[in-house]
């Protein structure tokens, strides 16, 4: 089935945008990072939150070790991903800083990174896939023409997170941790010796600094190609 492609830095506004562009399309939003972020939860609820971040890694370097064994459930209902850890979702769970701070540990791991991909390409094989992330047309879909890269600078990558996170009532980080954060997972995502963030060469460049979400929508949609 055709696959869109949507990679970009953390806060580069990719999540919302491939939910907007998934539901007028009537694709399915894969949201790798989610993913990503489920196995961090579920590594940091059977390790315990004090256990040193390393371990974390370490627990998937085995490759017998199956990240499934954590009881992740990735559940697709009604063209939308739930992410689960047994019968719970965990949606809220998985945006807390505590996770956001080992999800490197994870995402470093070749192990997990082939699960999630094994996972995500099952997806492409059943349906309609807009697909968010940083190695989404580089690594896992390299064969889709449809590839996006979105981009904008730290500071609004900043302002915006720190704007959503008021906007659902959330004070616990400042603007500058915030922005210190975003630079610090930027580094982390640039650097990853294995499905590290990289705009595809045929990747589509959007800077979306100036961009109202519309605009970003329909700029994507002058480009993409159906496959059927
Ligand atoms: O997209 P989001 O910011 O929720 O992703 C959280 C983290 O998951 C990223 O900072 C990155 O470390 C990891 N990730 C990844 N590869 C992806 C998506 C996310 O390594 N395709």
């Amino acid at each position: 089935m055709s696959v869109i492609a949507l990679d970009g830095p953390a806060g580069s506004g990719k999540s919302t945008i491939a939910g907007m562009l998934a539901e007028k399309i009537g694709f399915l939003h894969a949201d790798s990072g989610a993913i990503y972020r489920t196995i961090t939860l579920a590594s940091v609820q059977k390790l315990g939150s004090g256990a040193d971040p390393e371990q974390f890694g370490a627990m998937f370097q085995k490759s017998d070790l199956d990240p499934d064994g954590l009881g992740i459930r990735v559940v697709v209902s009604d063209g939308r991903q739930s992410n689960c850890i047994g019968n719970v979702d965990v949606g809220r769970e998985i945006r807390t800083p505590e996770v956001t701070a080992r999800i490197r540990y994870i995402a470093d791991s070749v192990n997990c990174r082939n699960t999630v991909n094994r996972l995500l390409r099952e997806f492409a094989d059943e349906t309609g896939l807009v697909a968010d992330g940083r190695d989404m047309g580089t690594i896992v879909f390299p064969d889709t023409p449809n590839k996006f890269f979105l981009e904008a600078s730290v500071q609004v990558r900043a302002k915006r997170r720190y704007e959503e996170m008021l906007g659902q009532g959330n004070s616990s980080q400042s603007l500058a941790e915030i922005e210190r954060d975003i630079a610090r997972r930027d580094e982390e995502d640039r650097n990853r010796a294995v499905g590290a963030l990289r705009k595809a060469d045929d990747a589509i460049l959007i800077d979306t600094s100036d961009l109202s979400r519309e605009d970003v929508l329909s700029r994507i949609l002058a480009h993409i190609q159906f496959r059927f």
